[in-house]
């Protein structure tokens, strides 16, 4: 039978792992080790659980929550979040706990009903409401669009422990379910990873968030988010890492994203490379069709600058470019440089193509026209590009 795992005295965490996870959310963020989805049981005079699992590790989830209480009802289902991974289990897990009380918020109501079509008697809370669950008051606090607009976290008083859902979230499958049984740089970075695939187009309303949080003067000693593993040593370094990403704050980095077949914009973009790289900026090079596309959004969220190269297929950017510049396009980058460039035969095109679509997506660009190079550059041409990643390096820095 599968146990609970103690977090604290009455509270435990009844989730899954789902360790061959490889496309969380669909093909839009794909992972490497799978993740975790995170429900937590509180055990007080009423008996309470925090957000539920995908539809198809329910059982788990069930066999999790028996370990503790065995066949007594449960009195309360908290929905702070109304998307699949975290509700899926619900419909299961109310007709397993008929007299269960749902609580979630106002448009939490919305849309779990359009998603199950079903109607359930939720008492609709908003931020400050609170919970008597018997020692214990949980608190309320909404989180509109971080990432949807019925996310909302819970306070658990005494305990000190802020439930925050997707916020904070990482994709890590361990039973070493704390944040110092792992590395602090681990644990950062992917936070970082989870931060810029799923919560980067909404860092006003994070940064916002934490200023209010802060305002709250909560006393905070475990922040266990619905992802990952659960933060009790490192939340000063993980509130100041959200504070940072919520502000775009960047470094002396650029990252390049090419696509190229002949080889003629992958020289264009190692040289550039050599120009920056030479000169103390971080530089990062990917050939975009090779290349996991949610590892090219983590290192742009603290890049200052981005330079996208594609040779031209058939008049258009190269498909891998366009799906990256798509992704880039909705997540209302601040503060960014960037500039296009790349190879072409018989047609400049594309380089104009892409910095009008860089330009839209709310880049400053470096140049206004880009970098073009008509077939395959010569030396003169390539240290031409070495000269000017210097150029860029000297811009970067005084960013
Ligand atoms: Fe982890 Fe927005 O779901």
């Amino acid at each position: 039978m599968k146990q609970a795992i103690k977090l604290k005295d009455h509270v435990y965490w009844v989730g899954v792992h789902d360790f061959n996870c490889r496309d969380f959310h669909g093909d839009l963020f794909p992972i490497q080790e799978g993740t975790s989805y995170n429900a937590y049981l509180i055990v007080d005079k009423q008996i309470t659980l925090i957000d539920t699992v995908e539809e198809e590790f329910f059982d788990i989830m069930m066999e999790r929550i028996h370990s503790v209480i065995g066949n007594q009802p449960i009195d309360n289902v908290i929905v702070q979040h109304a998307e699949p991974d975290h509700s899926g289990g619900f419909v299961k897990f109310m007709n397993a706990y008929p007299n269960a009380q749902p609580y979630t918020s106002n448009a939490g109501v919305t849309n779990m009903i359009k998603q199950y079509f079903k109607e359930y008697p939720y008492i609709k809370v908003k931020t400050g409401d609170t919970l008597q669950t018997g020692d214990y008051t949980l608190t309320f606090v909404e989180m509109p669009m971080i990432h949807w607009p019925d996310n909302m976290l819970t306070y658990m008083d005494q305990t000190n422990i802020v439930f925050s859902n997707d916020a904070f979230g990482q994709h890590i499958a361990s039973y070493k379910m704390f944040d110092d049984q792992h590395e602090l740089t681990t644990c950062l970075e992917k936070a970082k990873d989870y931060y810029a695939n799923i919560v980067m187009p909404y860092g006003l309303q994070v940064a916002n968030k934490l200023k209010q949080i802060m305002a709250m003067n909560l006393t905070i000693d475990m922040i266990a988010p619905a992802h990952g593993i659960i933060w009790r040593s490192y939340i000063p370094e993980l509130l100041n890492a959200y504070t940072e990403f919520a502000t775009f704050k960047s470094k002396n980095k650029v990252v390049i994203v090419y696509e190229s077949i002949w080889n003629h914009t992958q020289m264009m973009a190692e040289a550039l490379a050599e120009g920056l790289g030479m000169n103390d900026i971080d530089v990062k090079v990917y050939k975009a069709s090779v290349t996991s596309s949610s590892i090219l959004m983590k290192e742009l969220l603290d890049a200052k600058a981005i330079l996208v190269g594609s040779g031209n297929y058939n008049n258009a950017i190269a498909p891998s470019i366009a799906y990256f510049l798509e992704k880039v396009a909705s997540c209302k980058i601040k503060n960014k440089k960037a500039l296009g460039f790349g190879s072409y035969g018989w047609a400049n095109v594309v380089t104009k193509q892409i910095n009008e679509r860089l330009s839209k997506a709310g880049f400053t660009l470096l140049n206004e026209n880009g970098i073009s190079q008509n077939y395959t550059p010569n030396k003169q041409d390539l240290d031409s590009f070495i000269e000017l990643g210097k150029e860029f390096a000297n811009e970067i820095k005084n960013m």
